[in-house]
């Protein structure tokens, strides 16, 4: 049996009862119906409701980050999360070349220009070091209290991490280094519920962070996002201009300035509480999945993306990397022909024409990355 045949065969034998083996499916099987029928029955399914804030403590005391405002989506909350942080037309936002492009479009909404880093090679996320490096050579903080891009002229105002496939990036040392620069952490954190780094839940180190509830996520609302802060102030403005800026009254329609009809409706929430309810096992099942390919890969040429030392990863989408580009190619064709779905990794960032005049670093890491990485079939397993 060649090396792709044998791969076939044992994700065949993790997701037996499958035609289609698809990457990642969401699983229902608690109170998503009877909690979505209270809100039909009820007629609260919209922007009142009482699952929106059940939902909002739930991740709260999951990630044990004090506040938490719930959103339509991830790239709604990441918006937000970036005019919070103060981001305004003609700032600059750091961020990474190997990410969804989400958090680069959201960068966009605010008018502000991406700079895309490299990748850290393990991690998959920013590289501490190649944001270190660019800092260094353009970085400058002015009398105003602000970085400045010698390069440039403009603004950077604040650092946009994303830890890839639920993979933390080494968070202490990006917010060292954002702090040496006055630049505001951002943890675009969408793909990483359930993940910690030196036992704090990912989005804790940054100023505003994000959770994504997308379909293809750890717990899905349908669409769906978070913000998550450990500022009370800033939770509330989050709170405020989600929900179009409405000051508090019975029945008078007063809006103090420009908001956004962001909030999360109580049916997507109501969905969203009954998946937080078994969170934990939908984490300790994927584990076991990660470590049976962990298992399977230790003897192979294909190398399989294990969690950092310092963190725990959700394993939301377990990756492999393969020897080449051909040989990743001829993966792709023959899992996908034979039933059993994987991906590559997504283009870079500087590689979309919208983005194709952004300054980037040396990007060797994220090249690689892109030319070596296959997702592989990771969804909650119902026969473990
Ligand atoms: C890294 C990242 N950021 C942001 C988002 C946006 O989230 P959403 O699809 O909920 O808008 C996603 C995924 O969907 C993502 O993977």
């Amino acid at each position: 049996m060649s090396k792709v045949e044998n791969f076939i065969s044992f994700a065949k034998r993790l997701y037996p009862d499958k035609s289609l083996i698809g990457l990642h499916e969401p699983i229902f099987k608690g109170n998503e119906k009877k909690y979505t029928e209270r809100c039909i029955d009820s007629t609260f399914v919209s922007s009142v409701g009482e699952f929106v804030t059940g939902f909002e403590i739930s991740i709260s005391e999951f990630t044990k980050i004090p506040y938490a405002v719930a959103c339509v989506n991830g790239t709604a909350a990441l918006h937000m999360a970036l005019i919070l942080s103060g981001v305004e037309q003609n700032d600059e936002v750091l961020t990474q070349a190997l990410t969804f492009v989400a958090t680069a479009n959201a960068i966009s909404y605010c008018k502000a220009q991406p700079i895309f880093i490299d990748s850290d090679r393990r991690r998959l996320g920013m590289g501490a070091d190649s944001l270190r490096n660019f800092l260094n050579e353009y970085g400058d903080v002015r009398n105003d209290g602000f970085c400045y891009n010698k390069k440039t002229n403009r603004r950077i105002k604040a650092c946009v991490p994303m830890h890839v496939f639920g993979h933390p990036v080494d968070l202490e040392e990006i917010l060292k280094i954002c702090d040496q620069f006055k630049i505001t952490l951002i943890e675009d954190a969408a793909e990483s519920l359930g993940s910690t780094y030196k036992n704090h839940h990912t989005g804790f180190y940054g100023h505003v962070s994000i959770l994504s509830f997308n379909g293809n996520k750890t717990i899905t609302t349908g669409g769906g996002g978070m913000i998550l802060t450990r500022d009370k102030e800033l939770a509330a403005r989050a709170k405020h201009l989600t929900t179009t800026a409405k000051n508090p009254h019975k029945w008078e329609f007063y809006h103090d300035e420009i908001g956004y009809n962001y909030r999360l409706p109580n049916i997507n929430a109501a969905l969203g509480v009954a998946q937080m309810e078994y969170l934990s096992e939908i984490l300790d099942n994927k584990r076991k999945t990660a470590m049976e390919y962990k298992t399977f890969f230790q003897n192979s040429e294909f190398e399989f993306i294990n969690e950092p030392t310092d963190s725990k990863s959700n394993f939301w989408l377990n990756a492999i990397l393969l020897k080449s580009k051909t040989e990743r190619d001829q993966f792709l064709q023959d899992t996908n022909e034979n039933g059993v779905m994987t991906r590559p990794v997504w283009a870079l960032m500087n590689e979309l024409k919208q983005f194709s005049a952004a300054q980037t670093t040396d990007l060797t890491n994220a090249i690689y990355l892109r030319d070596h990485l296959v997702n592989i079939p990771s969804s909650y397993r119902k026969s473990l």
